[in-house]
């Protein structure tokens, strides 16, 4: 699909690391050249044209992203540098202050290091405890392990909606619920989940939401911070400076403003936030109900072909995001990075930041093949043909 928005589509290479990073259509350069060679002023800080316009394309930005989300008020999003910081933000303006020693978090073994990093830090600093939610014989997210991993002590679920390795899509709404009756909050780790599905975050019940533009076609350098209302009131910043405060004086009493421009200290990244609104109206007009049906639809066809290689182990076959993640018996994963590398074919080895999935699946380091709604079968047809090379270890060595 729309193959043809893409430039490096054009060059023959097959790009299956949209895991890591996102192809970008030649909409999001031509709209950052625009604001640079056009209108190129700060957002919310001059009272002249240029920076009104850039003020205004930039809250555009924001206003597409309440759409996407079905957010109730604008006041809900603000940007971050991406979804590592949105966590960041989130533990520690957010839960730093309404956790105490002693309280839960549940987490999984496989989250991502940006989930899981924060959590280890504030519980050393907090006393927390942190507990994991067991994952099932396809390691995934079950309703009934979250019941089971829930105590009187659990006070929050920090979990990703889809795995960046598994590629299993949680049930959010229905932990939501469950962590919702019990008056547990959850943050989400939508990065993974977002560029691929709709979400809704008022239908879903999110109290929290990370995610990044540049896995979903936007620069990097831009994402998201969703929360509710009333939480994001209590949410308190962590990075201070220029554009956040009221008013401050010698004496070192200060105001700092509401949402979001608590959140939005110093200059932000005016030209990649305006890129990113083109973007999403990209997306929205594609649709995400059709992305994410197509998605499913290759995955289950990537499956399919790589499991006709009897030396193909795969580890998420059942997952329906179009992840997969597969080790070659007897090559070790970088080396069959390497060697796709050789007939133009982009995948990630390795352990994909999420260092504790290893105590689950047993193996320290997979291949990802992570795909995107321009991937097509015949470039999987490719990606099998060339791993079926009975040279394969030759051509290694
Ligand atoms: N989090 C990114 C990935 O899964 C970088 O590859």
């Amino acid at each position: 699909m729309h193959r043809e928005d893409f430039n490096v589509l054009g060059t023959g290479v097959i790009y299956f690391d949209n895991g890591a990073t996102t192809l970008k259509p030649k909409i999001l350069a031509e709209a950052i050249s625009d604001y640079y060679n056009n209108y190129s002023s700060n957002a919310h800080r001059g009272d002249y044209q240029m920076s009104i316009k850039a003020s205004s394309m930039y809250e555009r930005t924001r206003e597409l992203i309440r759409r996407l989300l079905n957010a109730d008020k604008m006041s809900e999003i603000a940007f971050t540098s991406g979804a590592t910081d949105s966590i960041n933000k989130i533990v520690f303006g957010y839960f730093r202050y309404h956790l105490k020693k002693g309280d839960e978090v549940l987490l999984t073994k496989s989250e991502h290091a940006s989930t899981l990093l924060p959590w280890f830090e504030l519980a050393d600093e907090l006393g927390l405890s942190i507990k994991y939610i067991d994952l099932d014989d396809n390691h995934e997210v079950t309703i009934d392990n979250v019941k089971r991993a829930i105590t009187s002590k659990t006070r929050v679920i920090s979990i990703a909606h889809v795995s960046n390795v598994m590629g299993d899509i949680r049930p959010i709404k229905e932990i939501n619920k469950i962590a919702h009756e019990k008056g547990i909050l959850v943050l989400v780790d939508g990065a993974q989940s977002v560029p691929h599905m709709k979400i809704d975050v008022k239908d879903l019940d999110i109290d929290f939401l990370a995610f990044s533009a540049h896995k979903m076609c936007g620069p990097t350098g831009v994402g998201v911070l969703y929360g509710k209302s009333e939480l994001l009131k209590e949410l308190r910043p962590i990075i201070f400076g220029g554009g956040m405060n009221a008013d401050f004086s010698t004496d070192g009493t200060r105001i700092y403003k509401e949402m979001p421009d608590k959140l939005e200290a110093g200059t932000p990244n005016v030209a990649g936030v305006i890129g990113f609104g083109y973007v999403i109206e990209y997306l929205m007009n594609i649709g995400f109900d059709k992305i994410h049906e197509y998605e499913k639809e290759l995955k289950k066809y990537a499956v399919s072909k790589l499991k006709e290689n009897p030396n193909i182990t795969i580890y998420n076959e059942n997952s329906e995001s179009a992840v997969i993640a597969f080790n070659y018996e007897g090559i070790f994963p970088q080396d069959v990075a390497i060697y796709l590398d050789k007939y133009n074919i982009c995948i990630r080895a390795g352990n994909h930041c999420a260092k504790i999935l290893k105590e689950e699946i047993h193996k320290k380091n997979t291949c990802r093949a992570s795909l995107y709604f321009y991937n097509t079968k015949e470039e999987i047809d490719k990606l099998a043909e060339v791993l079926a090379n009975p040279n394969i270890k030759n051509e290694i060595i």
